[in-house]
């Protein structure tokens, strides 16, 4: 498995490298709930991290309560620290060996987690496993072929290695399908992340996200610095709002 979130670094600089304006994360839930086959439903969130999902959809998913698993101690800490809440309860665990009982969640989210799990193909018995009939499995990410973030000009390197980090969608989409999903839907779509280059750059100077540990210090301040050259450059009247793409695909239990 990555441990690459063990590292208390990175989980330090997770929250504030990949936090979202409130709208953004509201408009996540309500995408959420759309796919909810129940209201009030139970949610399972795999890969969890500091938990801005868990604790925003037990926010605003009325009487919902969720299990918040993740692999790192790290993270879970993080979690505790920026969104602790009443019904969510964070524990320590795998994908690919789920700590909860069989037929016990309604919903499944895994956001930015696929590319992490190596066994994948197991997570996604898991989850059918945990799941109820009717449950749904909700999966956020960028597919390997839609890979065309901002972030890939500064640091070109990390475009090979997400390529090869990120699955594709038919690969994820064999796996649940396999494990007895069947595919629901497939959006894709862009979403503004900040305002601007300067606050991309910001955001972007803690290291906040795990694709840059195969960068050297030497090649991230590089790429570091042409990002703040950019930046600098940006008119202040007319800033550069700077968009991230997801793809989310809902698997539905039978
Ligand atoms: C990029 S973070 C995403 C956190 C959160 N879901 C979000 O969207 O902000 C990936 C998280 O998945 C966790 N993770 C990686 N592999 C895992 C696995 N096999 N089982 C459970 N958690 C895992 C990491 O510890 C990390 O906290």
């Amino acid at each position: 498995m990555n441990r690459v979130y063990d590292e208390e670094r990175l989980a330090n600089a997770y929250e504030r490298g990949n936090a979202m304006p409130e709208e953004s994360m509201r408009a996540w839930v309500e995408l959420i709930a759309s796919c909810s086959p129940r209201p009030a439903p139970s949610v399972i969130e795999v890969g969890a991290g500091t938990g801005m999902f868990s604790a925003a959809m037990a926010r605003w998913l009325e009487g919902s309560t969720v299990l918040a698993v993740d692999a790192s101690e790290a993270m879970l800490a993080e979690a505790q620290r920026h969104h602790a809440h009443p019904r969510v309860r964070y524990v320590s665990g795998a994908a690919e060996a789920v700590p909860a009982p069989a037929d016990a969640f309604d919903l499944a989210l895994l956001s930015r987690v696929i590319h992490h799990i190596p066994d994948r193909a197991g997570a996604a018995r898991e989850l059918a496993r945990v799941l109820r009939p009717g449950g749904k499995t909700i999966v956020r990410t960028t597919f390997r072929e839609r890979l065309d973030a901002l972030v890939y000009e500064y640091w070109p390197a990390l475009r090979t290695a997400d390529e090869r980090r990120f699955p594709g969608e038919r690969e994820v989409v064999a796996d649940f399908v396999a494990a007895g999903f069947a595919l629901e839907s497939v959006t894709s779509f862009a979403q503004p992340v900040t305002a601007s280059l300067r606050d991309y750059h910001a955001r972007l100077v803690a290291r906040p996200q795990s694709k840059f540990t195969c960068l050297s210090d030497e090649q991230f301040h590089e790429g570091l610095s042409r990002l703040a050259a950019a930046a600098r450059s940006e008119p202040q009247e007319k800033p550069l709002p700077v968009e991230e793409r997801y793809d989310v695909v809902v698997f539905a239990l039978s």
